[in-house]
């Protein structure tokens, strides 16, 4: 049935840091979004200006609490959804001792059934309505959580990960297996309700050169899938793949070679790239995914959003968690970190611009922005309802709050869970 979303709305429209703080955004002190049977937005604006069709409506009226366009999650793990706080000590160490044995469990359909209803709900209860997410090695994994998004009615882009070398045999497929199952996962479940496929070799360490040629060629065959990968996150990763691939000029020209750059194309991390390489994916419209808390638990460095967004040669980049190499499945939580992995590369990331990139940002990346990142009319309506006195340390902060900006930036220093009201997927409130 149409009802009514009442509080504190905020939409954005823009980047702050190209289209100015103020011209980025709506917001209206007492706001309200009408969401219509089909779980799309009819209408949304100050409660003044409502139009009369609408008056009357069932009304969930939250006050205070801030209604924005639910977070977007632009890289996480699926199977790695219960080991956020493994020890290693890089990033490979890491991999070989703790990830690889959690993920080689979802080859267990029931296992992979299991986690995946944990994690989307988890997903849910801290506002993101909408992510890319690595799944594992194995089809039925990837079934399972699309399965499970499609109950939920919610946005999830996914792909089978593609892995067929330095890996354990329980999560190694090889080339052909790793392009027909991928395939076949795009013919059942890419553009099935709200579900899209992401073309998924894990990284360049973990496939083969024939493996990233498959890749190449799914992606050529199969334009409108997104393609993700890492690139970039450590110095030991980077040394090991200049050993693995000596005639390329660097990491991202690995991937160039097999026709893996592009606007569909999504490289998380990207921490250490060169000069060479950032104009390189700022050429081919790539995009790279900052994932704050994961570069600074596992020791990877500081992602510098100056050096990539540089006005000459601008790399398209979002944010996101990356459990579980991140330790946190909050995007409020992340915003935080990346305000303060930006303070130590000396950049500035206002809370605008980070909520910004949280929701319609990360929408335009992933292009999901026609239908989800703001709170625009026809959009659906996967919102998330914002608390900013959710905890006592939060409500104290909130007495001494007199602006949006500063309530945002609060909420991102100090917000968590705890601070999501309420997340609707699709116009349902969850
Ligand atoms: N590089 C390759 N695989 C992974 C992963 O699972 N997590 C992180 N953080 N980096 C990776
Ligand atoms: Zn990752």
């Amino acid at each position: 049935m149409t009802h009514l979303v009442v509080g504190r709305t905020l939409s954005f429209c823009d980047d702050p840091a190209i289209a100015g703080e103020r011209a980025s955004h709506d917001y209206e002190e007492r706001g309200v979004v009408v969401i219509d049977d089909l779980g799309r937005i009819a209408w949304s604006g100050p409660l003044s200006e409502l139009p009369d069709v609408y008056a009357g409506l069932p009304t969930t009226d939250f006050g205070d609490n801030i209604v924005t366009a639910g977070f977007i999650d632009a890289h996480i793990h699926f199977p790695q959804y219960r080991m956020l706080a493994a020890p290693g000590n890089d990033l490979i160490d890491w991999l070989n001792r703790f990830t690889f044995p959690e993920e080689s469990r979802y080859g267990d359909s029931g296992h992979a059934a299991a986690a995946a209803d944990v994690f989307l709900d988890r997903l849910i209860a801290h506002g993101t309505t909408s992510a890319l997410v690595f799944s594992s090695v194995h089809k039925i994994a990837a079934e399972a959580l699309f399965a499970a998004a499609d109950a939920r009615g919610m946005a999830i882009i996914t792909g089978k990960t593609m892995m067929d070398r330095n890996a354990p045999d329980l999560c190694r497929d090889d080339p052909e297996t790793g392009g027909r199952e991928s395939q076949e996962l795009i013919d059942t479940w890419h553009g099935r309700g709200r579900a899209r496929y992401a073309i998924t070799p894990r990284f360049a360490i973990t496939s083969t050169e024939a493996q990233l040629k498959v890749s190449g060629e799914l992606l050529k065959a199969n334009p409108t899938c997104l393609m993700q990968t890492h690139l970039s996150e450590q110095h030991g990763e980077i040394a090991y793949v200049k050993e693995l691939f000596p005639s390329s000029k660097d990491y991202t020209d690995v991937y160039d070679h097999y026709g893996l750059l592009g606007p569909t194309s999504l490289f998380a991390h990207g921490i250490h790239l060169t000069e060479r390489e950032c104009a390189r994916l700022s050429e081919t419209g790539s995009g790279v995914v900052h994932c704050p808390t994961s570069n600074t638990f596992l020791g990877s460095g500081l992602f510098d959003l100056g050096h990539i967004g540089d006005d000459r040669r601008p790399v398209a980049f979002g944010v996101a968690t990356d459990v579980g190499g991140g330790t946190n499945y909050s995007m409020l939580h992340t915003l935080g970190e990346a305000r303060k992995v930006a303070q130590l590369r000396a950049r500035r990331l206002t809370a605008l611009r980070g909520f910004y990139l949280a929701t319609l940002g990360n929408a335009r990346l992933l292009h999901m922005d026609a239908d989800v990142g703001s709170l625009s009319v026809g959009k659906y309506a996967d919102l998330v309802v914002l608390d900013p006195r959710a905890t006592p340390v939060l409500a104290a902060r909130d007495d001494i709050s007199e602006t949006l900006e500063d309530r945002l930036f609060a909420l991102s220093i100090l917000g968590d869970d705890r601070a999501i009201a309420a997340t609707y997927v699709k116009g349902q409130r969850f």
